[in-house]
């Protein structure tokens, strides 16, 4: 094969969808930390989590299998959008005037948007199959919601998605795409749930956040027997079914007949990242030393950078189990930034305990020289990204830029995990500077993490 030509994208064939998902706890270098019944704080079993899930994605949650084969039904609806391209970012490296060489996976091309169909897909699946008839779930930006909707529809289920208020108004059109799949939308905090209702009561203008959306979806589910809860993000079967992003881009980095010496993508709960890191990560724990892993989050919402590895709570009420995390605490409300599927008080387990055994790293930009990357790439490379995408390329570009520097050539790998075509009220507001990078101040933490349970350690 000719490496020394001009591609910009690397396809590959329907067939060449992956068959299983990898699960990354099978290689890691530590124990995975049990999940914790909210009232008890003891390990939690499969019965405490049979009101909100389905057996089957109970089994892959606690599973230490290393590929868990994807069904048939699953591999066909993928069809829709899989595999997704990778790109060399040419333009943009001209742009910069770097040696590096830059690639990116785009998940943009789903119907929904973004990365979040992947698990959708498999989720609304395996609860179909157990025959349940309404999912419910929280969104933030916006595309989680969409993406659900769109599964259940594929898969005739009912959908209810409470969306974070500030998104709600911010992002009418996100609504209008949940209501064309056929799902109910609700801003949350809202008045059908007693989570919702407490939370107005306390504080009438509350913008709403990813946690307290939880809570709402989490109590709808629990108190009625044939809906089941969704999540997004975070939980170990989300991350898994996101692995199939990597997967590809190991055969289509092999295509271009390179290797990435850094894999790079935003992280709100860890799904997106994860994705796209694991099946790279795999050859790191198996002893590919130089390999640097960097997972970006928005200094608003700094849980990588600034927050403490506990138990926390996965919700703002603290109806969810516990889980081991790095986490600002479950109170914590982040700033209205308009990445709002980064604003989420933790991060997945798997994710956490990687950066805790310094497998990973993390970096936090504010959102103005976000938004000043997006538009580089937006003007380079022709893709609006989603503002949460953009602090993947944010660090893409500043590694680059220190290649120029160094004179190194790097290969750089990132995930752009969803276009911004719904976000462009986000980029109107930073055109007429009306953005802020909200500093967070020490003690704002320490007030979020002072609501921390007390958990005694079990490892
Ligand atoms: C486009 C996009 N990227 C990233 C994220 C962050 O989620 P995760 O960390 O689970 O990938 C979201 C969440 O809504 C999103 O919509």
């Amino acid at each position: 094969m000719d490496h020394t030509g001009h591609e910009v994208k690397f396809l590959l064939n329907e067939h060449q969808i992956p068959h299983a998902w990898y699960n990354i706890v099978s290689d890691a270098p530590y124990a995975l930390t049990p999940a914790l019944h909210p009232g008890t704080k003891q390990p939690a079993g499969p019965e405490d989590f049979a009101p909100l899930f389905p057996m089957e994605l109970i089994r892959q949650e606690v599973s230490s299998e290393r590929w868990i084969e994807i069904p048939e039904p699953v591999r066909d609806a993928y069809r829709l959008y899989r595999p997704t391209p990778l790109y060399r970012a040419r333009r943009l490296e001209r742009h910069l005037d770097t040696p590096a060489h830059i690639y990116y996976k785009y998940e943009g091309v789903s119907p929904a948007g973004s990365h979040k169909p992947n698990t959708a897909i498999a989720q609304a699946y395996y609860n179909k199959a157990e025959g349940i008839r309404r999912l419910a779930t929280e969104t933030g930006a916006g595309q989680w919601g969409s993406s659900l909707a769109m599964a259940c529809a594929l898969f005739g289920l009912e959908c209810t998605v409470y969306m974070v208020r500030v998104s709600y108004e911010q992002k009418p059109y996100r609504r209008s795409l949940m209501h064309t799949y056929g799902a109910e939308v609700l801003a949350s905090p809202s008045d059908r749930t007693q989570s919702g209702r407490g939370i107005r009561e306390q504080n009438p203008e509350s913008p709403g956040s990813l946690g307290i959306a939880i809570s709402e979806a989490v109590e709808d589910a629990a108190t009625h027997d044939d809906t089941h809860y969704s999540l997004g993000s975070v939980l170990n079967h989300v991350l898994l079914h996101q692995t199939v992003i990597g997967l590809e881009a190991r055969q289509q980095m092999e295509m271009a007949g390179e290797y990435p010496d850094v894999v790079l993508g935003c992280v709100g709960g860890g799904s997106n990242f994860a994705g796209l890191a694991y099946p790279f990560l795999h050859d790191k724990l198996h002893g590919r030393t130089g390999l640097d892993v960097v997972a970006v989050e928005p200094s608003a919402c700094p849980t990588l950078t600034r927050g403490a590895y506990r138990y926390d709570f996965g919700d703002t009420v603290g109806l969810t189990p516990l889980v081991h995390m790095y986490t600002l605490g479950h109170t914590f409300v982040p700033a209205s930034i308009h990445a709002g599927g980064l604003r989420y008080h933790g991060d997945a387990p798997t994710l956490s305990a990687l950066v805790d055994h310094d497998m990973i790293r993390a970096l936090a930009y504010p959102q103005i020289p976000v938004f000043e990357a997006a538009v580089a790439f937006a003007r380079t490379e022709g893709i609006v990204p989603a503002p949460e995408s953009a602090h993947a390329i944010k660090a893409a570009i500043d590694m680059a830029v220190e290649c120029k520097e160094s004179g190194e050539h790097r290969t750089i790998l990132f995930n752009l995990s969803g276009h911004g075509h719904f976000d462009l009220g986000a980029y109107d507001a930073y055109f007429a500077g009306r953005l802020e990078n909200f500093d967070l101040p020490e003690e704002a933490i320490a007030a979020a993490m002072d609501q921390l349970p007390e958990v005694a350690l079990t490892s």
